[in-house]
């Protein structure tokens, strides 16, 4: 595996890989690794010729009052588990190396996000798809490979592909789940003993929404609101959000009839966490 630190160096690898016809498979992330990451690895390995994974903690995306500094970080095992699952290229570029200077070009999005993590967290998108699109024209790659943890996330980046024509393939792949149905999340680190045992409740009160719906009800708001109760219940987080909307248009419904997401988020002390359930009505 090569370690690549240049935005030079990687794109004239990549160059010539394009060149010999190989097929590229790509998988952004933010670094210190979990069974969430290591499955889209794994995923990109079985179908591409080459590999490259990405680690950046990308400052645009984190709010003035978010954890960019804290955010967890460990490269020397990330690079060791990368290497494990055969990865053909890292690449860690520094802050400096994808930001030289502040943008001029400024790249936001206006639909998909007045809603869930969107909301919440004003400009995180414009962030995301600000890096995305640097990432993609640095490594070209055929196929791109997303966590559905990050529901809202993919379905910004399927926006993003098909309106700006990048000509590349959006793989979603499933949420990569603890023995006890917490989603795995960089950010688990930060939950203290009690908080822990709470979390699973995140989980929990998604499926029991579902549940609800597999019974027959059609309702949103009685949905959201057994998923709210539960959460207030069983858990001392504080509420973000829990909304019921179409996927991946993200519009609300009245009625449950097509593909919908149940989606929760909830502040314990030092970590916000972040669930969802896509389902159809049956
Ligand atoms: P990061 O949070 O590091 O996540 C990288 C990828 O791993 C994302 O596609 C995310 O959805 C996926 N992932 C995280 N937890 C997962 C889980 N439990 N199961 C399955 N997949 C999971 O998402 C980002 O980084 C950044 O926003 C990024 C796209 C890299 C842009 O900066």
């Amino acid at each position: 595996m090569k370690v690549i630190r240049s935005i030079n160096s990687i794109q004239k690898q990549m160059t010539d890989l394009i060149k010999q016809g190989k097929q590229i498979g790509f998988v952004p992330t933010m670094g210190f690794f979990h069974e969430g990451h290591i499955s889209l690895m794994r995923q990109a390995r079985n179908d591409n010729d080459i590999v490259i994974t990405s680690i950046f903690v990308n400052p645009l995306q984190f709010g003035p009052s978010e954890d960019f500094e804290q955010y967890p970080r460990n490269e020397e095992k990330d690079a060791k588990i990368a290497e494990e699952i055969d990865v053909d290229y890292l690449f860690m570029p520094d802050v400096s190396e994808m930001y030289p200077e502040k943008m001029s070009i400024d790249i936001s999005i206006n639909n998909r996000v007045n809603v869930l993590c969107g909301r919440s967290r004003p400009g995180h998108f414009d962030g995301v798809i600000t890096v995305l699109t640097k990432l993609f024209n640095i490594v070209r790659p055929d196929k791109v490979y997303f966590g559905m943890k990050d529901a809202q996330q993919v379905a910004v980046v399927d926006a993003l592909i098909t309106n700006l024509n990048f000509p590349i393939e959006l793989i979603g792949l499933p949420t990569v789940r603890e023995g006890d149905g917490l989603a795995k999340s960089s950010r688990n680190v930060y939950l203290k003993d009690g908080e822990r045992s709470e979390a699973i409740w995140l989980s929990k009160a998604l499926i029991k929404g579902q549940e609800l719906v597999v019974d027959g009800e059609k309702n949103p708001d009685i949905i959201v609101k057994e998923v709210i109760n539960t959460l207030k219940q069983q858990t001392n987080s504080k509420l973000d959000y829990v909304e019921l909307l179409s996927y991946p248009e993200l519009q609300p419904v009245s009625v449950i009839n097509e593909q919908v997401i149940l989606a929760a988020a909830v502040y314990f002390e030092r970590a916000r966490l972040i669930d969802n359930l896509i389902f159809d009505s049956e």
